[in-house]
């Protein structure tokens, strides 16, 4: 079969073209860097790492136009490079793969492009948090029903849950960061899979790409894509995140809870209901978690069980890389276009906001402020609560005398602690939903992302 030309459908099997050539600037970036530490020990002349590194740049440049062409049959990203060079500089070009294989030059790109890929996100995870933190100012005043099991349980301020997306999205971004910080170590230099008799000079390599040191053990280093999983493990926990948020703020938009209008730039209609504004974006956000977490599994799959060092298996890493960095990006841009867009329907929320006992915790703590044991209390106020929901009213609406036959001890205190926003006012501890709480929260998250 190899003795002919390689038929169409292997070339076609094999290639990554298609889609490493993503990694293009990254490779010759690493080149470049490759070419100087090979002059600065003697394996090029400077005068020959001066016309690699002029004949690269023209290639990175060709690149950037949209003007190289790929070529399928020569196989990937770092060939097709390779060989543009041996065009233009025959002999010399030959002599840019000294001291390197393919294996370590694909762990090298991939970790380069991660590293940046890393930093974009993050960037827009920032817009989206910063998007969050301006609804607090606007919607200072409103108070929202918290849930459990999807039960309303206890009013809080709706910054309280605009910072609570605020939080989750921070521990998403530190897992990238993390991720980056472990990912910034150089494989270059450990070649095909012993490193090199050659004299190179891989610590040089490290300082020129700008990581922090070269990898210790070229077997380990060709064949590591721990990196790639934990980014992937990263992004598919921040689509999660997106996703339960889409959920929340589909339910909040429906009819039946109508909390929220959403931007109807942003909404479709439907083609038969008139009357419709559906919430595809977010829809959207939460099915694209399916993708990224599918992606995750691809890769977590794709390493299971491949012996040191290297293995073609590796090449099926950087579609579901890509693709996951790519789809979250996207989510989260429209997801700062959503939140910076959508409307609180301050009335209608307002409307609800006595009914449901949001305030029966409140009236239970008051018991124990009084010395209630807080089983008895809780008991109590079950009493108090089913009293007041067969008469339709909310608590603060009970007698006095209605209080005294469920707690003896009941005094008109009662009326101090019951209705939303006192209950709302009362909340005291760190990091609850009392208004002085989170306004120092909305501090710290105002100086942390550069707002003021
Ligand atoms: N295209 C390959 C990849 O992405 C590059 C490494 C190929 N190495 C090899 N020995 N065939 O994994």
């Amino acid at each position: 079969m190899f003795s002919r030309e390689p038929d169409e459908l292997l070339v076609r099997f094999t290639e990554s073209v298609s889609f490493d050539q993503r990694l293009a600037l990254d490779d010759i970036r690493q080149s470049q860097a490759h070419v100087q530490m090979l002059a600065s020990v003697g394996l090029l002349t400077n005068d020959e790492a001066a016309r690699l590194t002029h004949a690269l740049e023209q290639i990175a440049e060709e690149i950037r136009q949209g003007q190289f062409q790929f070529r399928t049959e020569l196989e990937d990203v770092h060939m097709n490079i390779e060989q543009a060079l041996i065009d233009r500089l025959g002999d010399l070009g030959r002599k840019l793969h000294t001291a390197r294989s393919r294996n370590d030059q694909v762990a090298t790109d991939l970790r380069l492009w991660c590293r940046r890929a890393i930093d974009h996100t993050c960037q827009l995870i920032g817009q989206l948090q910063r998007a969050f933190v301006r609804r607090c100012d606007q919607d200072w005043e409103v108070i929202l029903p918290a849930y459990t099991h999807l039960q309303r349980a206890q009013p809080v301020l709706a910054a309280h849950y605009w910072l609570a997306y605020c939080e989750r999205l921070e521990r998403d971004r530190q897992r990238l960061q993390d991720a980056k910080r472990r990912l910034n170590q150089c494989p270059l230099g450990t070649a095909a899979l012993a490193g090199t008799t050659l004299p190179i000079d891989r610590h040089l390599v490290a300082q020129l790409l700008e990581f922090q040191e070269p990898t210790a053990n070229s077997l380990d280093s060709s064949a590591d894509r721990d990196f790639v999983l934990e980014c992937a493990f990263a992004l598919a926990v921040l689509a999660l995140h997106l996703s339960g948020w889409a959920e929340e703020w589909i339910i909040w938009a429906t009819g039946e809870f109508g909390f929220l209008q959403l931007p109807q730039e942003l909404c479709t209609g439907s083609s038969i209901m008139p009357q419709k504004i559906n919430p595809d974006p977010l829809e959207l956000i939460r099915g694209k978690a399916a993708r990224v977490v599918g992606n995750l599994t691809t890769l977590l799959v794709l390493v299971k069980g491949l012996p040191l060092a290297y293995n073609r298996d590796l090449q099926e890493d950087k579609p579901p890389v890509f693709d996951a960095f790519d789809t979250i990006n996207d989510c989260l841009q429209i997801a700062t276009a959503v939140v910076s867009g959508a409307q609180l329907d301050r009335q209608r929320i307002a409307e609800g906001l006595e009914c449901g006992y949001l305030d029966a915790t409140a009236l239970m703590e008051y018991m124990i402020r009084q010395g209630v044991p807080q089983r008895q209390a809780h008991h109590w106020v079950g009493q108090l609560v089913r009293l007041a929901s067969q008469q339709g009213v909310p608590l603060a609406q009970l007698e006095l005398e209605q209080f005294r036959q469920v707690w003896p001890q009941a005094d008109s205190g009662v009326y101090r602690v019951l209705g939303v926003r006192q209950a709302l006012e009362a909340l005291k501890s760190y990091g609850s939903s009392g208004p002085e709480q989170v306004r120092q929260q909305v501090q710290k998250w105002k100086a942390r992302l550069g707002m003021e």
